[in-house]
Order: structure tokens, then sequence, then C-alpha cells
């Protein structure tokens, strides 16, 4: 029988994954040592605090986009109207989905498009529905327009409740959907996303759909897929992607929004999706064509999770099911006094996410060797 190092992880006691991940680390496996991360080093930030608090890489972007990077810094950065690369970048993406350019918008990271499609289709009178907890800076701008919000509670396996969400979606004018869902890390399939696409559009045609694919990269093709194919046949269907999860590159700032023309251009209008600049715009461009990268990076985040996850249920402890770079804990205290613990350890864990603030917290996941420390500290204070 042929063993997959995931699968390997994932049958092995949890002293032998801990020495599977060091021996990786120390001697780079064949991807490994072709495409390697950085030092664990660079990851220690400043008062030696380890970040497991924001949903970042852990190791940045790949070695081709780094190198896009150094070579495009020169005298060419003094022209930038409009700046090289991002007509391209434009391209790229459109091609790879087989699109028209105008069915991608650009923006400086994925959040100003998606606060572009709150502004764009809701309103005082058109509701915006969303999940709680989920990823929030849609709702925030809900908040800001007075557009009423309709937060559905995820069910207890910590997923999306998409037929709540259905049901609350009547009548409103936009509903996210984040898939994989942030803090949870939950997926849906396609069919379960297609199923609910065409309820909420066959019970309010108007309305707008909303998939937020930010971690895709990270989820197994197995477990979700894609809404593409409901974007192409539906004009009130929108992805949203960023660059700034598994590509690595949240400093910056590049995200797109795939949908129908005229949907973008409403977003467009709507609000001001950032001007990429040249930098970033190579670097995404790079990083976008750059799969066997992308694949490595999946695959080393996902062995990570596979370690810590086993390291934390092993204690006793429930971790919902996660296809993201980040874990959800039922810590069954309030998540502050986790964080708490965790800091005084020197690590700093994700903020609270209603309503479970007093149950739940969400772990973003390190290196390797963050990973290990950080899991004996875990270990220490659930116990
Ligand atoms: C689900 C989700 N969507 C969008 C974003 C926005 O990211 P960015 O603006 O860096 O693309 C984030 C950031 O954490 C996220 O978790």
């Amino acid at each position: 029988m042929k063993i997959t190092r995931r699968g390997f992880v994932g049958t092995l006691g949890l002293g032998a994954a801990a020495g599977l991940l060091s021996n990786t680390v120390s001697k780079g496996s064949g991807a490994a040592a072709a495409t390697p991360g950085p030092t664990p080093e660079t990851r220690v930030y400043d008062g030696g605090i380890m970040q497991l608090n924001q949903n970042e890489s852990a190791r940045g972007p790949g070695p081709k986009t780094l190198e896009a990077l150094h070579s495009h810094i020169n005298h060419r950065l003094g022209r930038g109207y409009p700046p090289d690369h991002v007509n391209e970048l434009q391209a790229a993406i459109a091609e790879s989905y087989g699109l028209a350019n105008d069915n991608v918008l650009l923006g400086t990271g994925s959040t100003p498009l998606l606060e572009g499609a709150v502004r764009a289709f809701c309103s005082p009178e058109r509701a915006f529905v969303t999940a709680g907890p989920t990823y929030s800076t849609s709702e925030g701008m809900a908040t800001n327009i007075g557009a009423p919000i309709k937060r559905i509670t995820v069910d207890q396996s910590m997923s999306l409740d998409l037929e709540a969400m259905a049901d609350a979606a009547r009548g409103a004018g936009l509903v996210y959907v984040c898939n994989p869902n942030n803090p949870t890390g939950t997926v849906h399939s396609y069919a379960a996303i297609e199923n609910f696409v065409r309820r909420v559009l066959s019970e309010t045609p108007d309305i707008h759909v909303h998939l937020d694919e930010a971690y895709i990269n990270y989820a197994d093709p197995a477990s979700m897929q894609t809404a593409l194919p409901l974007v192409k046949e539906l004009p009130n269907v929108f992805i949203t992607r960023s660059f700034s999860k598994a590509h690595g590159m949240a400093g910056l700032r590049v995200g797109y929004a795939l949908g129908h023309a005229d949907k973008l251009r409403a977003m467009q209008k709507a609000w001001n999706m950032g001007d990429i600049n040249m930098l970033a715009a190579i670097a995404a461009l790079t990083a976008f064509k750059d799969k066997e990268h992308i694949e490595w990076e999946s695959k080393e985040n996902a062995e990570i999770r596979t370690f810590t996850v086993a390291a934390i249920r092993e204690v006793g402890y429930e971790v919902a099911d996660s296809q993201t770079n980040h874990i959800f804990v039922n810590v069954r205290r309030p998540a502050s006094e986790f964080r708490a613990a965790c800091l005084e350890q020197k690590i700093l864990v994700g903020r609270d996410f209603p309503p479970f603030e007093n149950t739940h917290c969400r772990i973003s996941l390190g290196s390797r060797e963050e990973m290990q420390q950080a899991v004996a500290v875990f270990r220490k204070v659930l116990a």
C-alpha cells in the first residue's frame, strides 16, 4: 500500500508525527528543499511574540515570487501611470479561468472588493445576510451604510447553516458565504453551494451571492471546489479571492473578484478598489503562475494542521474540521483567558469570535517549528 506523507502523519501517534515534522525541517524533503520557506527566526516578531493571531502564510511568498520582486526593483518603478504588469495580471487570471478580462476586478487585497459589494448591493432597505462567526469585514460595511444585518449562527459542527442562511436571504440585497469559513475552517461541497445559490436566487431573483474563496488553496479538492461554474452561469453570483493567504502576500495587498462585468463595475463604482502597485502586480502574476509552489504550500500547511489538531485532540479538546491555515478550538473557557495564558508564554492567538467568545479560540497555523513550540504551550495551558 502506498502511504502518502500526509496520510502518514495522520495515522501516526503524536510523538512520531512530531518527529516527522522536525525531521522534514532539518533535512528538507524533495519539494520542501526545492521551495524553502523562511527560517524560523524570520517569523519571530517584535518582543519575541509568536504571532498565531492572523491567518497569514507562515512562510511568505515562494522563491520565484521573491526573485521576481527583487529583479523588478529598478528605475522602471519611476513609471506608474499605469503601472506595469497590472493589466497582465488581470489577463492572466481571466485566461486561467476561461473568463474575459472584464470578468476580473483587482483590488488592493480582497478587502475593498468585499466592502464594494456591500455598498453596491445593500442599503437600509436591502439587508446583508452573513454567518456568525465568519469573516466580518462585509458586516462592518453593512453597519456603516445602515443596512439591516441578518447573522446566522453556525451549526453544531461549526459549519455554515446554509438552510437558515437561505431562509434569511429572502428579500435581502446580498448574502455572504465564506467557503472555507474563517474562523471555523469548515467547507461546503460544490453541490451544497449550488443548492444554496439556486434556492436563494429562485426566492429572490435580484439578490446577489458573494462566495469568498480566500482560503480555497488550502482546501482539499475532495472536500470543496470553486463555485466558478455558478459565476459563469448566474450574473448575480461572484467570487472573491486573495493573494494574502496561500500565496503568502498579505503585505503586498492583492485580491480579485470574478463575476459578471456589470456587477463588478457596480462594485467598482461603489467603492475605491485601490491601485495595485507594480511590485505587487509582478509578485501576484508570478505567484499565480507558480502552481507548484502553491501545491507545496498547501501540503506543508496540511501536515502542520494535522499535527496540531492531533496534539490538541489528544489532550481531550475538540477542534472543528479545518481546511484552512487556522483552527477553531473549543478551549472550554473564555478565549480571553486562553489568550492571556498563551501570551504569558509569548504566543499570541486569535481574538474573540462571538457568539463563541466564551468557549472557542482561533489559532492561526505557523511554521513547523513554531507549531511544535506552540503545541507544547497549548497542552500546558489546557491541561
Ligand atoms: C475570509 C477572508 N476574506 C477576505 C480577507 C481579506 O484579506 P485581504 O484583504 O488581505 O485579501 C480575509 C483576511 O483575513 C479573510 O479571512
